[in-house]
């Protein structure tokens, strides 16, 4: 997979991507509140390196943090910027690769990476050069907040699909489900990713296409203690309240 496909995939969905979630205000103010308690009184200066529409950004900027995203997508960062603004908050952003971050050094108190982003690297030296960057922008003391699909579980299992999301909006319920096709060296897959809209008696379908690497926890802790991170802990759902196993790690000097 190369680049400009995952960027062509998250263009081409951010107009939808709000549609994954059965109400995406009150997820964002959910996955805020919980983010925002593992990162203790602010405010923090925070980078969110794969923001998207802004799903965890907003939420922090909203809850007083001085937030700038990025993202990959263009598409998915203006908009980000744009739902902010509705909302009454401020959050520049830019598109930038997380491997190549367009800002200076030891500038952020925070960087987050949320919602298995991370997965889309597919490569050893692409998860460390983004690491590395992560590191870089950081303040020394400065915390890493990645949050990552339970890949542990997920490649003993090997499931061929993540259940169905289903929103409802004006124009009627969209109903969002994955087809995986795990690869031969069994850490990496391929997913096919399906929305489904009402369109009269019939059901429109679009299907798009990207691959992830399913990263186990020991694999992402090595990685980030090798680009500088230090104290790295994981957080299960169990103990943080959020929906996916949280990796906090701190930069050091
Ligand atoms: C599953 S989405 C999560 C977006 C957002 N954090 C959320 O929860 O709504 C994954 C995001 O990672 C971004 N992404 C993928 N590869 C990236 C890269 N190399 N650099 C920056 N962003 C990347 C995609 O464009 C996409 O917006």
């Amino acid at each position: 997979m190369t680049d400009s496909s995952t960027r062509d995939f998250y263009d081409s969905l951010a107009p939808d991507y709000h549609r994954i979630f059965a109400d995406w205000d009150a997820s964002m103010a959910r996955q805020a509140a919980v983010l925002g308690a593992l990162l203790g009184p602010g405010p923090h200066r925070v980078l969110d390196c794969s923001c998207g529409i802004g799903t965890q950004a907003i939420g922090l900027a909203l809850a007083g943090h001085r937030v700038v995203g990025s993202d990959l997508s263009p598409v998915a960062a203006t908009r980000a910027a744009a739902e902010a603004t509705a909302r009454g908050a401020r959050l520049p952003t830019a598109a930038a690769d997380m491997r190549r971050l367009p800002f200076a050094s030891s500038v952020f108190d925070v960087v987050v990476c949320a919602d298995n982003s991370m997965a889309h690297l597919l490569t050893a030296s692409d998860v460390a050069a983004a690491l590395a960057d992560m590191r870089r922008v950081l303040r020394e003391g400065g915390r890493l907040l990645l949050t990552l699909r339970d890949y542990d579980e997920l490649r003993r299992t090997r499931p061929g699909a993540a259940p169905p999301q289903v929103s409802e909006g004006s124009d009627g319920r969209v109903i969002t489900f994955q087809l995986w096709h795990w690869h031969e060296d069994g850490e990496r897959y391929d997913q096919e990713y399906f929305q489904l809209r009402p369109g009269g008696d019939e059901w429109a379908v679009q299907v798009r296409r990207t691959t992830s690497w399913a990263l186990t926890r020991a694999q992402l802790t090595r990685f980030a203690g090798a680009a500088g991170f230090v104290d790295v802990r994981w957080h299960d759902p169990a103990s943080s309240g959020f929906y996916q196993p949280v990796l906090t790690a701190r930069a050091a000097g």
